[in-house]
């Protein structure tokens, strides 16, 4: 469904991606990992088309985005951070959507009703918690139908139950046969949700594979541990910022 090739893209002086081939051929819940700054970010926005890469070429269902915007009809977006105007009520936001949108959305109702969202659909953004906030970036996210979802960090900020109907809501799309691709640092998370994770780090793949395989082949029972070595091997290797980054994050796990 979507193929990349040989992507970079560098801002000014920081080279954040360089060289990222990967091929989401099947329908699936893909775990894109890697520390923060990494560039997971940057590289779904070049599949959306709002970063424009270097070098490289992204094919959406076999053809070149570049120059190109109809295709993203058929992608449907979390951003990391939703910057809606605050005045916005919930019911207004909503409303704008469709109306860009031009289609009635599939599941509005039933999604407010999910996340419990239907007290604050005349309350303003601004004054919205920032869980409730994301609730309302996960609603926009899942209303229309699309065969590919990306989501931005979807669990940020939830509580528990809100967690549980992501979940809920994820095997559900995966069942449709969707291809899904979710940015998070929740390991739990990718645990129970990927079929595959894809781990960036130096604007590289370092790992493609299941859970089971990376664990497997960094030889530890704990995923946490199991990147935390990703990171210590990186350590090894160079010493520029992005190395003394992974350097952090392996010290921050502990080991
Ligand atoms: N528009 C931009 N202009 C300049 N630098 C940018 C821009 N967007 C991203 N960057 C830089 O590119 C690097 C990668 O950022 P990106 O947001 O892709 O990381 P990420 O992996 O999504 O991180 P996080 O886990 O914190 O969300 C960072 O150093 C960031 O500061
Ligand atoms: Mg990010």
């Amino acid at each position: 469904m979507i193929t990349i090739d040989n992507l970079h893209k560098s801002f000014g002086k920081l080279q954040v991606l360089s060289g990222v081939s990967l091929d989401f051929g099947r329908p699936g819940i893909y775990a894109i990992l890697g520390p923060n700054g990494s560039g997971k970010t940057t590289l779904i926005k070049s599949i959306l088309g709002m970063s424009i890469p270097d070098k490289g070429q992204i094919r959406f269902q076999g053809e070149d985005i570049r120059g190109r915007w109809d295709y993203r009809r058929q992608i449907d977006y979390l951003p990391q951070i939703a910057r809606f105007p605050d005045n916005l009520r919930v019911s207004e936001l909503l409303d704008m959507i469709q109306d860009i949108r031009g289609e009635k959305p599939q599941a509005l109702g039933r999604l407010i009703e999910m996340f419990g969202l239907q007290p604050f659909l005349d309350k303003r953004l601004g004054n919205l918690s920032g869980g409730t906030r994301q609730k309302v970036n996960l609603v926009q996210a899942f209303m229309y139908d699309s065969p590919v979802l990306i989501l931005d960090e979807p669990t940020s900020g939830l509580d528990p139950v809100a967690l549980i109907r992501l979940k809920a809501l994820l095997l559900e799309e995966k069942a449709k046969g969707k291809l899904l691709l979710a940015t998070t640092h929740i390991m739990n998370f990718v645990e129970e949700m990927a079929d595959e994770v894809v781990f960036l780090l130096e604007g590289r793949i370092h790992f493609r594979g299941s859970v089971d395989s990376l664990k497997r082949e960094y030889r530890e029972n704990n995923l946490e541990r199991a990147i935390a070595r990703i990171l210590q091997g990186e350590q090894g290797f160079s010493a520029n910022g992005h190395s003394q980054e992974a350097a952090r994050m392996a010290r921050s796990y502990e080991l």
